[in-house]
């Protein structure tokens, strides 16, 4: 287990989506699981003018609204003896000085500090400069970090101008860019399947491998979040960041060791090794739609252009796929597909292998039905599971084949469950950067997706439409390379699952 300092853990943005949802809940969970040290304290800032008492009763029913009854009776009180306000209103006038007053001065609060910066990004600049200049980023009484949140920047010079209004006022090791992918145990279990299995290895290269597609959909339109998301869109909200670190975790070198700098050298790596999208090739390699109105679950859903704060005339994306080739010895030639939605048919994230068809087809005479490659498919959720799909001789006198699916559902009764986020904070307080972003990876990530960004910034005549609850728009597949290949809707053994759209 790991070992923790006590520190004080500062939320800014503690009335926002992000610290309600996830940061609050995940601590009260780590807190129930005894992960939190005695004394370790939570300062939540807001705009609110509320004292310590207001605040811990907002929190009671933002637990009670995720945890059952009985969890709340067991952990609430000792929780809430951590839980601390400060108020910084919208003219700020003296809450910086006077929050400075009460991390340097109450004995509560322990002098270790994380300020994490649940805000919007165009505010990491000027809290941290706030910070800064009133020293409450120097490490002469503690240590102190920052969490920043996703997106960093919205392109490399903005990610570029970012960092060195970062570094006025702090030291890399000091910083922890967060991608909450890198926090869900699934992801890490790529890393697991590929480096703790020996088996693996000799077929994990352009040999064996036909195509990998990586892609993640979600029914959930935009939820409130109009102002984030029309400057965002699909490709720099779950692309640049989320589905290009299971890309490199796919692709990457075996590392030294799991120590933070040899794991993000070999992602590195990756990213660099990935071919540059030339301006005349994006429509080669990416394709991007809107959804209009439509179901989804049952429920009627409004476009994207109805959705309160929309430009009528907006041709952001919210469905963005992409095919990226990785320069390098490895996989030099093997295509890889990534692809994410919103108000898709289904919410689910998977990586799909499809291995290549064997030199020759010796079984053709016998069969009625075509052959199928194998596949390695990793579900990252809902459900996460491992499957492999291999051609088996059907029992009978014929020599007939089929596909069969191994199933290593490695879940048991009884495994302990963590959102990404609460794994996260704990390596934060520990100080461990391993599943945070290095700032070249974030930079490598912005050349990957910048050319694409560029031209769609250019075309704004014309978007491709999908329904609400479809597939996600008609024609994506003119990115693949060639005609057996399909996108891999379904992790079952279900052939209607197995077409081209
Ligand atoms: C966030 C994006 O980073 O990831 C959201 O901003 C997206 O738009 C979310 O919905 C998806 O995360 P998860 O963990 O629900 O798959």
């Amino acid at each position: 287990m790991k070992t923790l300092d006590l520190c004080t853990l500062v939320i800014f943005g503690a009335g926002g989506d992000l610290a309600q949802r996830k940061l609050i809940p995940g601590l009260f969970h780590l807190d129930l699981a005894g992960r939190l040290p005695e004394g370790m304290v939570i300062l939540s800032c807001g705009r609110k003018d509320w004292d310590r008492q207001t605040w811990v009763e907002e929190v009671r029913p933002l637990l009670a609204a995720k945890y059952p009854p009985e969890m709340l009776a067991k952990g609430f009180e000792r929780f809430s003896a951590r839980l601390h306000y400060h108020c910084i209103p919208r003219d700020e006038g003296n809450a910086y000085q006077t929050l400075g007053d009460r991390l340097e001065n109450d004995p509560a609060l322990p002098r270790n500090i994380v300020f994490y910066m649940s805000v919007r990004p165009g505010e990491f600049t000027a809290i941290i400069d706030k910070l800064g200049n009133l020293g409450l980023l120097k490490e002469a009484r503690g240590w102190r970090r920052v969490v920043i949140e996703k997106p960093f920047g919205y392109d490399l010079l903005s990610a570029q101008t970012l960092q060195r209004a970062l570094y006025r006022h702090l030291n890399e090791p000091q910083i922890f860019r967060i991608d909450h992918y890198l926090g869900k145990g699934t992801v890490q279990n790529v890393m697991v399947f590929r480096f703790a299995n020996l088996l693996l290895e000799p077929l994990w290269n352009r040999h064996h491998i036909d195509h990998v597609q990586i892609t993640h959909s979600e029914t959930l339109g935009i939820e409130g979040r109009a102002g984030y998301y029309e400057g965002s869109g699909a490709l720099r909200d779950m692309i640049q960041s989320h589905l290009l670190q299971l890309l490199a975790l796919v692709a990457m070198e075996a590392p030294v060791s799991l120590n933070a700098e040899h794991l993000r050298d070999e992602k590195v790596k990756v990213l660099k090794a990935i071919r540059p999208i030339p301006q005349n090739a994006v429509h080669a390699h990416a394709f991007r739609g809107q959804y209009t109105s439509g179901t989804v679950a049952g429920q009627s859903v409004p476009g994207y252009l109805e959705e309160p704060g929309i430009a009528a005339d907006s041709t952001t994306e919210t469905y963005a796929a992409l095919k990226l080739f990785i320069d390098n010895w490895r996989w030099a030639g093997v295509p890889f597909y990534l692809s994410t939605g919103k108000r898709l048919t289904e919410g689910a994230s998977a990586i799909c292998i499809r291995f290549k068809n064997p030199p020759q087809d010796l079984l053709r005479g016998t069969r009625n039905t075509p052959s199928r490659p194998n596949w390695i498919m990793l579900g990252i959720q809902p459900n996460d599971c491992l499957k492999m799909e291999i051609q088996v001789k059907v029992p009978g006198l014929d020599l007939a084949t089929r596909t069969i699916s191994l199933d290593a559902s490695y879940h048991r009764d009884g495994d302990d469950s963590y959102d990404a986020y609460e794994g996260l904070l704990l390596d934060v307080m520990q100080g461990d950067h391993s599943l945070f972003l290095r700032i070249d990876e974030v930079e490598w990530a912005w050349r990957v997706v910048d050319p694409i960004l560029k031209v769609w910034a250019m075309e704004r005549d014309f978007i491709n439409t999908y329904q609400a609850g479809s597939r996600g728009p008609r024609g994506t597949y003119r990115l693949f390379d060639s005609d057996d290949q399909f996108w891999r809707y379904s992790l079952n053994l279900d052939g209607a699952d197995l077409l081209a759209y």
